[in-house]
């Protein structure tokens, strides 16, 4: 590709994708695109037009007239649906137990997985979600897919949560991503699956460094080889 390469990023919730995805991209320069992002925003708009959420039709019109943006930011990206700013609004807990419901719908995620090979034709890219390395790119050159044990994960959302200030139950957070999971897993269409071709690293014990470190030597074993 000829801005550089592809690289898809997979996994269950909390297993550590945007956060490493984001420091892999600053380093090579590449693109970021949080696809759990685009899935959460056109859940929000939903949730505020008070749709019924397995409307297909209704869902796909809001859809439509949404445009999804992001802009750099830190410690995360901006995002903005239309003209509104979202960032915050769609890590709401309303829509982390709901979007699993929107992101079942076949009109939505053709639409969505559209959009995000648009962004990613010319390559250059980072992309995280569930079904990157499987459906939306491919023929991505670099594949990666983390997992982390659903305790571990839980933890990670509470501290994340305590830092926010919110104060959550670690058993309530361990129930919320065991079925989220569930759900991603066993949808009909592009459920969260390991592409045959992806590395598979268990972040359970491993650094948020150690994991870009990993994920940076095989993109430059990549970058290698088409150089030669
Ligand atoms: O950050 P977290 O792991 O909680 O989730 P996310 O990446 O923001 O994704 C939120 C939800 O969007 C997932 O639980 C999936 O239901 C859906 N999703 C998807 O279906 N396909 C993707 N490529 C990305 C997200
Ligand atoms: O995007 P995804 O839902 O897969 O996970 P994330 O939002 O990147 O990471 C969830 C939390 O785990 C964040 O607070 C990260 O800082 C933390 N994390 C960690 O403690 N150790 C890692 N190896 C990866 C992420």
């Amino acid at each position: 590709h000829a801005q550089g390469l592809q690289v898809a990023i997979d996994g269950p919730a909390s297993a550590g994708k945007s956060t490493v995805a984001k420091i892999v991209a600053q380093r090579f320069s590449y693109v970021y695109v949080d696809t759990g992002a685009m899935y959460r925003t056109i859940t929000l708009v939903a949730l505020e037009a008070q749709v019924d959420l397995t409307n297909e039709a209704q869902i796909m019109n809001l859809l439509q007239q949404t445009q999804i943006t992001f802009r750099p930011g830190e410690p995360v990206q901006h995002v903005f649906a239309n003209q509104t700013e979202v960032t915050n609004a769609i890590r709401s807990e309303t829509v982390t137990n709901n979007v699993s419901t929107v992101a079942a719908l076949p009109q939505v995620r053709s639409a969505l997985v559209k959009r995000q090979q648009e962004i990613a034709a010319d390559g250059g890219v980072v992309m995280d979600g569930r079904d990157i390395g499987t459906t939306v790119l491919p023929n991505a050159e670099v594949k990666i897919f983390l997992i982390a044990s659903v305790e571990q994960r839980a933890e990670r959302r509470y501290l994340e949560n305590q830092a926010k200030g919110i104060t959550t139950s670690l058993s309530d957070l361990q129930t919320e991503i065991a079925e989220r999971d569930y759900k991603d897993s066993h949808r009909a269409v592009s459920p969260l699956q390991k592409a045959q071709d992806a590395v598979e690293i268990d972040t359970t014990t491993l650094t948020i460094n150690q994991v870009v470190a990993k994920i940076a030597q095989l993109i430059d074993e990549k970058l290698n080889l088409t150089k030669n």
